[in-house]
């Protein structure tokens, strides 16, 4: 979704824009702009419908000078994909400019009274109307722009993340929150980074404060970082350190971010269990658990609360906490929960899953069941994001940031996280007995080398990919654990490789979906060897006697399906709950390669977002 970078120091603002932009691609836009302070104190504003670098090329020409410049990509919510709906906004006056991440929903209304007063708005987004009526309000009651921001975001009710630019001030940068994430870099010089999340900000400074809710941010040179509040009452961010390392934003020699992350994965998963695993390889510790355990142990009820693969990750969560530790189950969109007035018992656990950390739906969720009294665990990867400070407590995933769109790491890493969290309840509970406990985590720390196995899949899968491009339709199917696999494996390919797939737990297949089995419709079945692979291999038959095109990915060895498949792709063999891991690594590459035969720019999907900021 839209992005933010700002400037102000010594240096050259237009390169650093640029590249922080460049840094923001992942997230998913349609357009781009900058503003900055000239050298010779004009506010140039210079906007681009496209890419990063169609921006690049239309300020060719044009005066990029100065040391103070805002910066946006934009991910069209009100008006059209376009240049003049792109941001910066300036005032009518020309002398402010603005950018904005969020929805104002009380627009139209402010609109209108701007209107009315006599000023012209040249774009039809909610955006423009923050500019325009923080310079009214300034002008009209002769106040500093801080409080002008101040008086004009008491009248706003929605999400937004700000900064502002004064022509008349080139020496500050405003900035403000709401709902949406915003990021203040320190710099060693004095000088002050801005963004929506850490990767612009990575390679000059590794001193963040991240802006909490209702937050104003005042950015001067020569001057130390001030944060009030809309009252004026001054407010004390703590100062943190980045964890985001460069190589960690570059694709360090993959042709896109995706590989790069599925590649990653065996790694990841080393991180994401190291420390909290013990070296025997016989027990887990996670901080959560031991701080918590009575609330945990006691839950009455679990609720898992998540959007897109985040949900999937939760399916898998439901089962492993369900058979491990007893404990019912929900797995909700989080878009449904919050407005489906759910019961929440004060003695349920709910827990959101989240990439990002910033997903609207999942947020508004998470105050939803804290309202009610809930106990609310996180599950997240981005560090010091809305989510973990939204929670009571929580787990990071800590598999380093993800910048493709199409979610693969993150997914195994919520995956093995919900793993420990279910294994430790199930120890502390004494659900499982101990010797199955020692089992399980010994399997769960050789799940990265099976990773590795599984990555070697990737040449065969190479080769298979040219066959499947040409299909309009595709059918995932799974049972059990395997069942979220299939639907993660159908979400992956539409979002890449815009082939219609969909994924569906396999003997349900008969109740619809088998009416579409031709000859031209590839079928991918996850039918590694678990206690439904008898079933398994009747549903196979199933699509195979209406002419279907079978691709099943089986345990390694497995005879009886080769005979039946048009294709195998052979995992190593783990226990059926953490197939998951192992069985979403030749899907994931499967999509890959499947959208680079079709020419797609797979780490940019169309009209897709990394973090859903806006519900
Ligand atoms: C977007 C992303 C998905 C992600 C979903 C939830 O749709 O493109 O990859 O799964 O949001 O995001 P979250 O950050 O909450 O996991």
């Amino acid at each position: 979704m839209c992005g933010i970078v700002g400037y102000i120091g010594q240096k050259k603002a237009y390169p650093i824009l640029i590249k922080g932009l460049k840094r923001l691609e992942y997230r998913g836009y349609d357009s781009a702009g900058v503003a900055l302070i000239s050298d010779n104190n004009e506010l140039n504003v210079y906007k681009a419908k496209g890419k990063v670098s169609d921006l690049q090329a239309h300020c060719q020409d044009k005066d990029v000078s100065g040391s103070a410049g805002i910066a946006h990509t934009r991910w069209a919510t009100h008006g059209e994909p376009s240049s003049t709906n792109a941001h910066p906004h300036y005032s009518a006056s020309g002398r402010l400019a603005l950018i904005h991440n969020g929805i104002i929903e009380n627009y139209a209304t402010l609109k209108e009274k701007l209107i009315e007063r006599g000023i012209e708005f040249r774009s039809v987004t909610d955006s423009e109307v923050l500019v325009q009526l923080i310079d009214y309000v300034q002008q009209s009651n002769s106040l500093s722009l801080l409080e002008a921001v101040q008086v004009a975001l008491r009248q706003v009710i929605g999400a937004y993340a700000i900064a502002i630019l004064d022509r008349d001030h080139p020496d500050t940068i405003i900035c403000a929150r709401q709902s949406s994430p915003l990021v203040v870099g320190l710099g060693a010089d004095g000088d002050f980074f801005l963004a929506s999340d850490a990767s612009p900000i990575a390679e000059y400074t590794d001193k963040v404060v991240y802006l909490n809710d209702g937050d104003i941010a005042v950015m001067q040179l020569g001057k130390e970082l001030q944060v009030v509040n809309l009252d004026n009452v001054e407010q004390h961010p703590k100062v943190k350190q980045i964890d985001v390392t460069l190589g960690q934003l570059e694709k360090g020699g993959y042709p896109y971010f995706m590989l790069k992350e599925i590649f990653e994965q065996p790694k990841c998963l080393r991180d994401c269990t190291r420390g909290r695993i013990n070296v025997d390889h016989d027990r887990i510790t996670l901080s959560a658990v031991i701080d918590y355990r009575d609330r945990l142990i006691s839950a009455r009820r679990i609720i898992i609360v998540a959007c897109g693969t985040s949900w999937h990750a939760g399916l898998i969560g439901k089962m492993l906490i369900e058979s491990l530790c007893r404990i019912p189950v929900e797995v909700e969109y989080a878009s449904e929960f919050r407005y489906r007035e759910p019961v929440i018992y004060p003695d349920d656990v709910v827990i959101a899953i989240s990439q990002s950390g910033e997903t609207a739906d999942t947020l508004a969720a998470i105050e939803q069941a804290r309202s009610a009294g809930a106990f609310v665990f996180g599950v997240c990867n981005a560090i010091g994001a809305s989510i973990p400070r939204q929670t009571t407590t929580g787990v990071y995933i800590h598999v380093g940031p993800e910048i493709g769109v199409a979610s693969t790491k993150a997914f195994t890493g919520q995956v093995t996280v919900l793993s420990m969290l279910a294994l430790a309840i199930a120890n502390e509970k004494r659900t499982i007995p101990g010797d199955v406990y020692k089992d399980m985590v010994a399997e769960l720390t050789r799940i990265p080398d099976k990773m590795e196995q599984a990555l070697k899949t990737n040449e065969q899968i190479e080769r298979l990919a040219p066959i499947f491009t040409y299909a309009k339709n595709s059918l995932y199917l799974g049972r059990g654990y395997n069942y979220p696999v299939a639907l993660e494996g159908a979400l992956k390919l539409k979002e890449i490789s815009y082939i219609h797939a969909e994924g569906y737990p396999a003997a349900e297949m008969k109740h619809g979906p088998i009416a579409l089995i031709d000859s031209e419709m590839p079928v991918f079945v996850i039918a590694t060897r678990d206690k439904l692979y008898e079933k398994v291999i009747s549903n196979i038959q199933e699509v195979r006697a209406r002419g279907g095109r079978v691709i099943a990915l089986v345990t390694e060895g497995d005879e009886q399906i080769r005979k039946l498949a048009d294709h195998v792709i052979e995992l190593p063999d783990t226990m059926e709950c953490f197939q998951p891991l192992i069985a979403s690594i030749p899907l994931q590459l499967l999509a890959y390669h499947i959208a680079v035969c079709k020419g797609k720019d797979v780490d940019r999907p169309r009209n897709l977002a990394k973090s859903v900021t806006v519900e």
